[in-house]
């Protein structure tokens, strides 16, 4: 790509974006102020998850996406191109990527199987087993286009549900992949991640109209609507000593986490959800990594690169990430995060054409394993250096397209090209 191209994109910033960056603006001027204060604010005692003492959701409040659509039709119809609405479906020959004559011990009879959930990376299957709805401990890779065993063992919860006949949906699964699921009756108000996930349940905004009656994220302060989104997306446990439930049972979009909520975070040693240094070590782990990071500290959110109404890119990114739009938005020339090199090649080194010189393929290498290793994004922003590697076996930003080529040759490579790295 050339800097006349980089430009180019400058120039065809959408609406959502320039929102985003005046937005990204503003709080980094406020940042020296308000840095205290958000972190401070509103920090609640957590509450211990006890299952018989929560109280029941009223599931006449919820009205689902469709009525929503009578007002928001776009919204709508941006959503149902994202991967949230299709996060669970019944089986179908549009819904199964899996390929079910395959002869493996790890898929169930087709026609066992009630629920497909998943599509871009992996499909699991819900069958029932007395009468309850529970996973089937196999998966299909989408990537390797085959069957898997699906054991569990990296979840916090495994010991406590060895028999995938016990290992319930409600439980375990569905609290992230549904609306509005009520412990008591144990049922969901919708299937899938829709609207009222986000913005809480609607049905007197929906009679009202009024702003007051909803949750819109943007308006709440940062941490309250990164909540949103890690409620689902961050690595953890209900706080206590349950071991039955995997999702943050209680919180509703607008309240703080934290109550609900314990994320993981570095330990500083290899764990399921991070490499020894924090970098993401898994999927779903968005959350804990991007806290990590620089943006983070500088204010930004999800909603910066994400828009949860349009699966036009990858990932719902909010332009492509693929031609470096994204980044280039804020880190483009003439931005205020503009790159210290003038030219994309002197910051890369390769070819400003080349896949070398992809944003997030240095600073967002997929560290973590999905269905298979080395798949799922890592949301620090940092390069991984091939140091972390002889350290600690990290995957680095290097060796992850130069297969063929041995640490030691990425080691000295970067430590020729940027030496300021430590
Ligand atoms: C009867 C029409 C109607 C229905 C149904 C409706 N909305 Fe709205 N909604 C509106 C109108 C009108 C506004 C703009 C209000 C304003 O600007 O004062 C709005 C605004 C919003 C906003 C922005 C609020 C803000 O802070 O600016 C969100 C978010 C929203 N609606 C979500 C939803 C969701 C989710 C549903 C379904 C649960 C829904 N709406 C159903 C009419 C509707
Ligand atoms: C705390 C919330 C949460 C819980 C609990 C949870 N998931 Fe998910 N799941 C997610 C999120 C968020 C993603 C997408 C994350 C990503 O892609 O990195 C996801 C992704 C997946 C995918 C891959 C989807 C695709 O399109 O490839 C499958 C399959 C899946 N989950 C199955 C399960 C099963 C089965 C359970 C229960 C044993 C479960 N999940 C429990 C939140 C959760
Ligand atoms: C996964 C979370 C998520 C889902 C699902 C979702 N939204 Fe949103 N919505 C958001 C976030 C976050 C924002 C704030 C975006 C921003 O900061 O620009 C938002 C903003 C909005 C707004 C206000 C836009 C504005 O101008 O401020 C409307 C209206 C809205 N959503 C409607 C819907 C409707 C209707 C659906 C379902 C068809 C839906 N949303 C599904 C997260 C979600
Ligand atoms: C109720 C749980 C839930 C909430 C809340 C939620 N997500 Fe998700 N998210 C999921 C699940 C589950 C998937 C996997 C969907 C699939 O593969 O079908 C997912 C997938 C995604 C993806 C990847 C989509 C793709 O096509 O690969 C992005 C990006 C994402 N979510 C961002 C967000 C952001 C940003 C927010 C907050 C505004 C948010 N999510 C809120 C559960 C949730
Ligand atoms: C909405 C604006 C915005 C977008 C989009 C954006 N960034 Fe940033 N980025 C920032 C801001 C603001 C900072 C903080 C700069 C500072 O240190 O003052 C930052 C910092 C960084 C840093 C850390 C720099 C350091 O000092 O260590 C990296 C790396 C980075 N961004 C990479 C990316 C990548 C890769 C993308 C695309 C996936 C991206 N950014 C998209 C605004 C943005
Ligand atoms: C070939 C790998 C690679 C690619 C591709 C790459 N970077 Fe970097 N980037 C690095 C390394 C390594 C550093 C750390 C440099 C140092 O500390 O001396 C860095 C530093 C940064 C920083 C912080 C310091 C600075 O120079 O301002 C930002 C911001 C950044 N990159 C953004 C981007 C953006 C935006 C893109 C895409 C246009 C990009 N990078 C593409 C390797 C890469
Ligand atoms: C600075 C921009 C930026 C921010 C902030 C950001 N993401 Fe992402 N995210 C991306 C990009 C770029 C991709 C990869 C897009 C692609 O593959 O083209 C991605 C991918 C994802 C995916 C798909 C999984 C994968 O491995 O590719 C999920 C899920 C996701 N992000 C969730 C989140 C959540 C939740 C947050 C907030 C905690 C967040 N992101 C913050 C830029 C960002
Ligand atoms: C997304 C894949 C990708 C990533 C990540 C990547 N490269 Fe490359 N690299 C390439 C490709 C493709 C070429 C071939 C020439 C070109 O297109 O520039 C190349 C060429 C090179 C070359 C010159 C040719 C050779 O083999 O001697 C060196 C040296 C190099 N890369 C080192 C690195 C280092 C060091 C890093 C980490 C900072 C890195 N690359 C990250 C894809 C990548």
């Amino acid at each position: 790509m050339t800097n006349g191209e980089l430009r180019h994109f400058q120039t065809r910033e959408s609406l959502h974006m320039l929102r985003a960056m005046k937005l990204a603006a503003i709080l980094a001027a406020f940042l020296a102020l308000c840095h205290t204060a958000v972190f401070a604010a509103g920090k609640s005692a957590p509450i211990p998850l006890q299952p018989d003492k929560v109280p029941a959701l009223d599931h006449a409040q919820f009205v689902g996406a469709e009525k929503c659509a009578t007002c928001h039709q776009q919204y709508f119809d941006g959503w149902k191109t994202t991967t949230h609405s299709k996060m669970v479906q019944r089986p179908s020959d549009k819904t199964i990527v899996a390929d079910f004559t395959a002869d493996s011990p790890h898929h169930p009879a087709l026609a066992d199987v009630k629920w497909v959930v998943g599509s871009r990376w992996k499909q699991r299957f819900l069958v029932e087993v007395n009468g309850e709805e529970v996973v089937f401990p196999g998966q299909w890779s989408v990537k390797e286009k085959k069957w898997q065993p699906y054991t569990a063992k990296s979840d916090w919860w495994w010991a406590d549900h060895q028999d995938w006949k016990g290992r319930s949906n409600f439980q375990l699964c569905a609290g992230c992949h549904s609306t509005g699921l009520d412990l008591k009756t144990q049922k969901w108000a919708e299937l899938n991640i829709s609207c009222e996930s986000c913005h809480g349940a609607g049905k007197k905004h929906s009679e009202t109209s009024a702003i007051a009656d909803i949750v819109n994220p943007s308006r709440l302060t940062r941490q309250r609507s990164m909540d949103v989104c890690l409620a689902c997306h961050a690595a953890g446990k209900p706080h206590g000593e349950q071991k039955d439930y995997a999702w943050p049972v209680g919180y509703t979009p607008g309240d703080d986490l934290g109550k609900y909520w314990k994320a993981f975070a570095p330990e500083g040693k290899q764990t399921p959800e991070f490499w020894p240094g924090g970098t993401a070590h898994k999927n779903r782990v968005q959350g804990n990594t991007f806290v990590q990071s620089v943006m983070h500290d500088n204010a930004l959110q999800c909603s910066n690169c994400h828009d949860m109404h349009n699966g036009q890119h990858t990932a719902m990114t909010v332009k492509s990430a693929a031609t470096n739009a994204l980044c280039l938005t804020c880190h483009g020339p003439g931005q205020a995060q503009k790159l210290a090199e003038p030219l994309l090649a002197d910051h890369t080194h390769h070819a400003a054409t080349s896949k070398g010189s992809i944003c997030i393929e240095c600073h967002m290498a997929k560290t973590g394993e999905n269905s298979v290793a080395a798949e799922a994004r890592n949301h620090t922003f940092n390069v991984v250096p091939p140091a972390e590697t002889v350290k600690n076996g990290t995957t680095n930003s290097c060796n992850i397209c130069h297969k063929e080529q041995t640490t030691e040759w990425a080691l000295a490579k970067f430590a020729e090209w940027y030496p300021k790295k430590k």
